[in-house]
């Protein structure tokens, strides 16, 4: 039958709920295309919360991240940030974090995040800070680095993710 497919086939990922984890271009597009305006998002934009990189942000949870049950986030919890100009609020770059697979390392998350030139955020030339898992380059060595200290004293959040709206 024309549109039936088995229920693993790639096509049938929800991309209104998991964002894409196949690199820069596939992401960016998704991005684009605005499906995660339809997540939990905070109302507005507001200054960095300490410590963060990432300056004037909006963030947003899609449906199966739970912000208030302790310990490990679900699979395919994921995490969308708005880089926003301080001055217009106009969205200057995006970042992403998604739980892939089982466990508690910065390598069960995918890191994804390409900002504006003069953000804090480490990156290259071209402005991409990261494209990958917690296991090497700037997923580990920046972003999980960093993330990891969510949730221990005196850092909200907890598993990786510091703030879920
Ligand atoms: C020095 C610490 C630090 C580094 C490095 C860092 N982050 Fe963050 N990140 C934060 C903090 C703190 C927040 C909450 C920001 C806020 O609400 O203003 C945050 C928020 C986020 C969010 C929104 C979800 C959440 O956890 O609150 C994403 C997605 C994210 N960062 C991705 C990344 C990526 C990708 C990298 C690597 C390029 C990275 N971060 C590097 C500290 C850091």
């Amino acid at each position: 039958m024309v549109g039936c497919k088995p229920p693993d086939d790639p096509d049938e990922v929800d991309r209104d709920v998991a964002p894409p984890v196949t690199g820069q271009e596939d992401i960016e597009q998704w991005f684009s295309e605005g499906h995660y305006q339809g997540w939990a998002c905070e109302a507005s934009s507001h200054a960095a919360d300490m410590p963060s990189p990432h300056g004037r942000v909006r963030l947003c949870a899609n449906p199966i991240i739970h912000p208030d049950s302790p310990g490990e986030h679900p699979l395919n919890s994921a995490m969308v940030l708005e880089i926003r100009d301080p001055s217009s609020g106009e969205i200057t770059g995006h970042g992403v974090q998604v739980h892939t697979s089982a466990g508690t390392r910065g390598l069960d998350w995918y890191w994804y995040m390409k900002v504006p030139l003069d953000n804090a955020t480490p990156h290259d030339a071209t402005g991409l800070a990261a494209d990958g898992w917690g296991y090497d380059g700037p997923a580990a060595t920046v972003c999980t680095e960093c993330h990891t200290m969510a949730g221990t004293p005196g850092h909200e959040g907890h598993d990786f993710v510091w703030v879920v709206p």
